[in-house]
């Protein structure tokens, strides 16, 4: 039998859309700088507005408040370095009196866990929220975290490994009432859950167009009217002085179709995701005994499910579904050398053991019900035959034979 190809690693990046793709290879005439005062710029700077206008829309905001960047990391990073501008003094050293607090939950993606290790490598008080044994921050604790010198907060919207949603637009009154800034890292829910910034009431959210069936290299940040925001690239005039840089125009036309199409489909999306994760859910649930899904039960992304495997190891049942062409991810980072168990496991308290042993599904457009019943039908075996091999390595070894 061929193998197939199934992909199911839609967190760490989408196929771009057939329309999206139509859409950027129609606009590769348009060729003009987007600040260019003749007719081939006004075009292209047309495009831009017109792309501006959906990510704006998608995100429940007005245009005049979403700035493009290079994607998810840049945007978070420029908030974090607006802060750092914030809480420091003519001379880039930090305020010894006055907001300098920041607090982010442990649970992070590396572009905001870095970027808060870095400012606090400057001097700056960093505060690692904990979250619960389904990925969850606790209001009390967050209230507990808040001081007069707070300034700013981090808490992503939904996890990227296991697909916990926080609530927070509950956040953001706690936050609100301590007068510090709110940003939420949501690349990993725009297109795929619902997201209005008013009705969250942040200052700061990050989206990337990768995510959600756009090109990669291309994102934005939806900064509040209002809020302060320094720049991260200096030099020309784009993005009202907020982001140096000629505009890329095919990136940000890509991004503003993929937005359209995200708003369009989002009910049909979530009810097609939800329905696909419940059946691999209890597809694995009723095959493979003694597994354990990590993750919020009610409170997760519609697309994603994460799964440990106890007496196998992740990366090795990665490569066995890889072998029968069925692309998933660990959340240990092996692309970069380096087998840590999932900083987001351990933090809620899954033991290192469990977390080696676990596996993301993520799923999205394209994905079919075959697609999942052929897992559920593949990876039982190979679970047992890991789980037999572990038992054989850990059995004692007979001295003398
Ligand atoms: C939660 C989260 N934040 C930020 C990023 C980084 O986004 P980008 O790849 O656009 O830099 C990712 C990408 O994996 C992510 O999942």
């Amino acid at each position: 039998m061929p193998v197939p190809h199934i992909y199911m690693d839609y967190n760490a990046t989408t196929p771009l859309r057939e329309e999206v793709k139509a859409a950027i290879i129609e606009d590769f005439e348009t060729f003009g700088n987007a600040s260019s005062m003749h007719a081939d710029g006004r075009r292209a700077h047309a495009r831009v507005e017109e792309a501006r206008q959906a990510v704006g829309e998608l995100l429940g905001c007005p245009a005049g408040t979403v700035i493009f960047t290079s994607g998810g990391s840049e945007s978070n990073n420029t908030v974090f370095q607006t802060m750092r501008r914030l809480g420091s003094d003519a001379h880039g050293k930090v305020l010894s009196r006055g907001r300098t607090g920041i607090i982010i939950t442990a649970i992070e993606h590396p572009c905001v866990l870095n970027s808060a290790d870095y400012l606090k490598s400057l001097g700056f008080p960093v505060t690692f929220l904990p979250v619960d044994e389904y990925g969850k921050i606790g209001l009390d604790d967050l209230k507990a975290a808040l001081n007069e010198d707070t300034l700013f907060v981090s808490v992503m919207m939904a996890n990227n490994e296991i697909g916990t949603i926080q609530d927070i637009a509950a956040i953001a009154r706690v936050v609100k009432d301590a007068g510090a800034y709110l940003h939420s890292d949501a690349v990993q829910s725009v297109g795929k859950i619902p997201v209005n910034v008013e009705d969250l009431g942040v200052d700061y959210l990050t989206m990337s167009a990768h995510k959600i069936y756009g090109p990669k290299g291309i994102g934005a940040l939806y900064v509040r009217s209002g809020a302060p925001l320094f720049p991260l690239i200096h030099g020309g005039h784009q993005e009202d002085g907020f982001r140096a840089g000629t505009y890329n125009n095919i990136g940000i036309l890509g991004l503003g179709k993929a937005a359209v199409l995200a708003r369009q489909h989002l009910a049909e999306y979530m009810e097609e995701m939800r329905a696909l994760r419940v059946r691999l859910r209890d597809g694995l649930l009723a095959n493979i005994p003694d597994i354990k899904i990590n993750g919020h039960p009610d409170d997760v992304l519609p697309n994603t499910l994460n799964v440990s495997f106890p007496g196998a190891e992740g990366e090795s049942i990665l490569l066995a579904l890889d072998l029968s062409g069925v692309e998933v991810s660990t959340g240990s980072a092996c692309a970069s050398g380096s087998l840590e168990p999932s900083h987001v496991l351990l933090a809620m308290g899954v033991g290192p053991e469990l977390a080696h042993g676990s596996i993301r599904f993520s799923m999205g457009w394209g994905l079919r019900r075959e697609d999942i019943d052929y897992i559920i039908k593949t990876l039982p075996p190979i679970i047992a035959r890991f789980r037999a091999m572990s038992t054989v390595q850990a059995a004692p070894r007979k001295v003398g034979v």
